[in-house]
C-alpha cells in the first residue's frame, strides 16, 4: 500500500508518539510518520524520534518566525496528516487553515464533555462511571472539531488521578491508530 505521510506534535512524555510510530509498521496502517514537532526541548517524547531515526524539529513558539518554518518543513515533507498527541499548545488560526481537515487531536475524554486541562480531576470530582478518550479534528475552537472515534471505560469507584490515566491512555493508543485508519478507509 502507498502510504501517506504524517507528522506527530508532542510536548511531553510521547506515548502516543511511541505507539503511533509502532503501529506504522504494520504494511496495512495508512501513514508513516516523518517528522515529529516538539514545542518543548525537554519533552521526553523526543527520544523516540532519536531511537526510530524520525527526523524531528523543536520549535521555539516564542519566535515570530516559527509558523513559517514550520509550514515549510511540513511543505518540504509532503505532510497529509498531522496528528497532535499531547501538543499542549493552541495552534494559529493561520495554521489551523493551512491544514483544514488534516489536523486530528486526542483527547483524554468522551468530548463534548470535559474540554481543556485537568480533564482527570474535573472527572473524578463529578464522579463520572463511563469516561474515555476522543479523535477529533482540530477547528478554531478548543477541542471542538468533527469527531472521528470516541472509546469508554468504566471508571471504578477507586479510581485515583494516576489510575484514571493509565485506563484512558492504553484507550488512546488504540483509539488513535483506528482513527487514522478509518480516515483513510
Ligand atoms: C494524552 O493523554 C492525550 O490525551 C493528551 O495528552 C496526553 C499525552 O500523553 N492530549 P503522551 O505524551 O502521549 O504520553
Amino acid at each position: 500500500m502507498v502510504k501517506k505521510n504524517a507528522c506527530v506534535f508532542i510536548s511531553g512524555r510521547g506515548s502516543n508518539l511511541k505507539s503511533l510510530i509502532l503501529n506504522t509498521r504494520d504494511y496495512n496502517f495508512p501513514v508513516n510518520i516523518k517528522l515529529i514537532i516538539s514545542n518543548k526541548k525537554q519533552a521526553r517524547g523526543i527520544i523516540y524520534a532519536k531511537k526510530f531515526k524520525i527526523p524531528y524539529i523543536i520549535i521555539d513558539t516564542q519566535n515570530s518566525l516559527f509558523e513559517k518554518k514550520l509550514l515549510n518543513e511540513i511543505n518540504k515533507k509532503k505532510i497529509s496528516l498531522i496528528c497532535l498527541a499531547g501538543y499542549m499548545k493552541i495552534l494559529s488560526k493561520n495554521f489551523i487553515n493551512s491544514y483544514r481537515g488534516k489536523i486530528i487531536n486526542i483527547h483524554p475524554s468522551l468530548l463534548p464533555k470535559y474540554k481543556g486541562t485537568n480533564t482527570f480531576k474535573r472527572i473524578l470530582k463529578n464522579r463520572e462511571t463511563i469516561t474515555g478518550c476522543t479523535v477529533h479534528y482540530v477547528d478554531k475552537k478548543l477541542d471542538s472539531g468533527k469527531i472521528i472515534i470516541k472509546k469508554k471505560i468504566n471508571l471504578s469507584h477507586n479510581d485515583n488521578e494516576a489510575s484514571l490515566k493509565r485506563k484512558t491512555q492504553i484507550l488512546e493508543y488504540r483509539a488513535f491508530s483506528e482513527a487514522i485508519s478509518k480516515i483513510y478507509k
